[in-house]
């Protein structure tokens, strides 16, 4: 590629000339990557397409640039960008000589690579410019198995994760303009929040969405485009209807029990098919399956798993019914943000709960060897049946598991309980989201 057309291209996503758009900050993010960045180690950003990664690169370069580094010791590479021809080592050699040719930076570098599973051959490349101490790395991908395989295989012990997701709840009001949740300013916001909070499920949390006023649309669009170029094009799939099929069947059934051959019979695809799909729709972060807790891996492995999306608004959009399934939204919603706590916490693992008897608690969360938290979400408490069955399936985990505590996220409902001697709080939601 010719240098002059070479960096006009960089120029564009660089501060070098320019300022740039950096969106609003998200800043747990923010504060993840000033303690990751005090390491040596490469940072890899991973998520879902959309989630806001570029947009958080891009913050990270102020940071950076607020800390006194100069503009041009940081260079930023998109490798989305069509112009770029050849996508390989090679042309990361180039951009990297034009850079310094072109900028004379002195001092240490910071390589931004936005979507790097792109290149071709780019874990040897990252892994020589680390080693050889050329510059610091932060390299961002869409896809979990395409960087951890490489990462696994050529970077084990030298790259540090930062997980990013659709806003959580908190940063959501942010983007909706209420910054302030601390415990005064909550008491008269409650009426805000609660009308929020709706939106928040019936739309989700992708950061354009919750910006814009074609939320469907733009949602749409999402789903096209995850469909047609995360999945189709990077894993060559040839049966695009059915693919297609699946995803729908996954995003319907969110919150549902799922096993590979009870999905074969229902798409009329064969068991070992729903399976590879199912593991690429995993790779892009579409959808999460959840197991089932046991004191045995063998048991844990063969029992069904529970099916999650990575955002409630695609499930409006493309599965079902906002009214009538409030219920799974919902926990899904609470499935989304224990993810959340997950990637800031790895010593968490996420499971749910079942006995012969078909009693169910949504979530066990093991903290180490020990079991910290149960979790059941019970929209609608004021039906007595369905409380009565919750609580029972509940008390009855507690037992089993030897915890004395267990939360169920409401509505509205707040209070204690006591029942059989165990201490039951009921929380409701937008509490919790922001707890
Ligand atoms: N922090 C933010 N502030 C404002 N808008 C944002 C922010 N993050 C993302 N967006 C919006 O969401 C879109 C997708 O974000 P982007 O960073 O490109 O996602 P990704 O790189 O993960 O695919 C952006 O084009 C922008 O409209
Ligand atoms: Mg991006």
């Amino acid at each position: 590629m010719d240098k002059n057309e070479l960096f006009s291209i960089l120029n564009d996503w660089n501060f070098w000339r320019q300022d740039l758009d950096t969106g609003i900050v998200r800043i747990t993010y923010i504060e993840r990557f000033k303690y990751l960045s005090t390491s040596n180690q490469v940072i890899t950003v991973t998520g879902p397409r959309r989630a806001g990664k570029s947009y958080l690169m891009r913050q990270m370069c102020s940071v950076l640039m607020n800390e006194g580094i100069k503009k041009e010791n940081l260079l930023f590479v998109n490798f989305e960008d069509p112009r770029f021809t050849s996508l390989d080592t090679k042309l990361m050699d180039q951009i990297f000589s034009t850079y310094k040719e072109f900028l004379s930076p002195k001092g240490e570098i910071t390589i931004f690579m936005d979507e790097v599973q792109e290149v071709e051959g780019w874990e040897k490349w990252v892994r020589m410019m680390h080693e050889l101490k050329k510059a610091k790395l932060i390299i961002s991908g869409s896809n979990a198995k395409l960087l951890s395989r490489e990462l696994g295989t050529l970077l084990t012990g030298r790259h540090l994760d930062l997980s990013v997701f659709p806003l959580s709840f908190r940063e959501f009001l942010e983007f909706n303009g209420i910054t302030k949740t601390d415990k005064l300013d909550l008491v008269t916001l409650e009426t805000d929040i609660k009308g929020l909070l709706r939106r928040y499920i019936e739309f989700g949390s992708f950061p354009e969405v919750v910006l814009s006023e074609q939320k469907k649309e733009i949602l749409l669009s999402y789903f096209g485009d995850l469909v047609t170029k995360d999945l189709l094009r990077r894993f060559k799939v040839r049966k695009s209807e059915e693919m297609k099929s699946l995803t729908k069947y996954y995003l319907k059934n969110a919150g549902n029990l799922t096993t590979f051959s009870s999905t074969e019979k229902f798409l009329e695809l064969t068991a070992s098919t729903v399976e590879k799909f199912s593991s690429y729709f995993e790779d892009v972060y579409l959808v999460f399956f959840l197991k089932r807790f046991s004191f045995t891996v063998k048991e844990q492995e063969k029992s069904p798993r529970k099916v999650y999306a990575i955002d409630t608004g695609l499930c409006n959009t493309i599965g079902f019914r906002f009214s009538e399934n409030i219920d799974k939204l919902v926990e899904n919603i609470v499935f989304l943000e224990l993810q959340r706590r997950q990637a800031q916490q790895p010593e968490i693992e996420l499971y749910y709960w079942k006995d012969v008897h078909h009693r169910e608690v949504d979530f066990v969360i093991k903290k180490g060897q020990k079991i910290s938290e149960l979790i059941q979400v019970c929209w609608n408490v004021s039906n007595p049946k369905t409380k009565d069955r919750e609580i029972r399936s509940l008390i009855k985990a507690m037992d089993e598991l030897k915890k004395e505590e267990a939360t169920i996220i409401t509505e509205e409902h707040n209070c204690v309980e006591n029942v059989k001697g165990k201490k039951i709080a009921y929380v409701p939601l937008w509490r919790w989201l922001l707890g």
